[in-house]
């Protein structure tokens, strides 16, 4: 399963590098207004910092909602760097634009994905990834965890070659779950990624070993 971060934190990018489990990086408009970054040359130029720091694929998603300027965002972001994923809304637009793309040779991320029936569409029209959000839709009282494992069933069935990308993540059992299931991906914060690290069996371990070792230094 690829690890991706789900943010545009160059700090928390880096501590998730440094760790040496980071696949790639997921970004939204919410995420890159979160870091403050504003005007159309502060964006790219933080998305190429972004790629600097990574070996993966790095999301960067498109603010049009019509075919025409989602394709000439999307190449523009695909110009800065090899690395850069072209994020496209789930909306009919989006699915003519992720063909475009895919004839292209563009990759693409299909955000926004909350049922089965998107996600066929996603695959249908050649995105190399598609995002269903978990989160989101367990606000909602809905099972986000059922999406991930009917999606993962469906594109198994027909040999889709798109990647299933558990997005929205919350917690460390999200992305237990999501790994359980088959999801080829999860993009969530940091403190899922370092959650994953946590048992208080290895700390208590640690301690014992550590104070025996003591006993035998001379
Ligand atoms: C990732 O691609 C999504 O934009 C992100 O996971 C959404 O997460 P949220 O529901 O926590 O905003």
């Amino acid at each position: 399963m690829k690890f991706f971060i789900d943010t545009a934190n160059l700090q928390d990018i880096q501590e998730a590098y440094e760790l040496g489990v980071l696949d790639g990086v997921t970004t939204n408009p919410s995420l890159m207004a979160k870091e403050g970054i504003s005007g159309l040359e502060n964006q790219k130029a933080h998305y190429k910092a972004i790629c600097d720091i990574v070996d993966g694929d790095v999301s960067a998603e498109v603010i049009s909602t019509d075919l025409e300027g989602m394709i000439a965002e999307g190449e523009a972001l695909a110009a800065i760097d090899p690395k850069i994923v072209v994020k496209v809304p789930m909306i009919k637009d989006g699915v003519k634009a992720i063909k475009y793309f895919s004839s292209k040779g563009i990759k693409t991320n299909c955000t926004l994905v909350f049922s089965v029936g998107q996600a066929i569409l996603a695959a249908k029209a050649g995105a190399t990834y598609v995002s269903p959000f978990i989160g989101r839709l367990d606000d909602i009282s809905s099972d986000g965890m059922a999406l991930i494992q009917d999606i993962v069933e469906i594109y198994e069935n027909f040999g889709f070659e798109t990647q299933v990308l558990a997005a929205s993540v919350r917690h460390t059992m999200h992305l237990v779950e999501a790994a359980r299931l088959g999801s080829h991906v999860a993009t969530c914060p940091l403190n899922v990624i370092t959650g994953l690290l946590k048992h208080p069996l290895t700390d208590i371990g640690l301690e014992k070993f550590l104070a025996d070792a003591k006993k035998m230094e001379v």
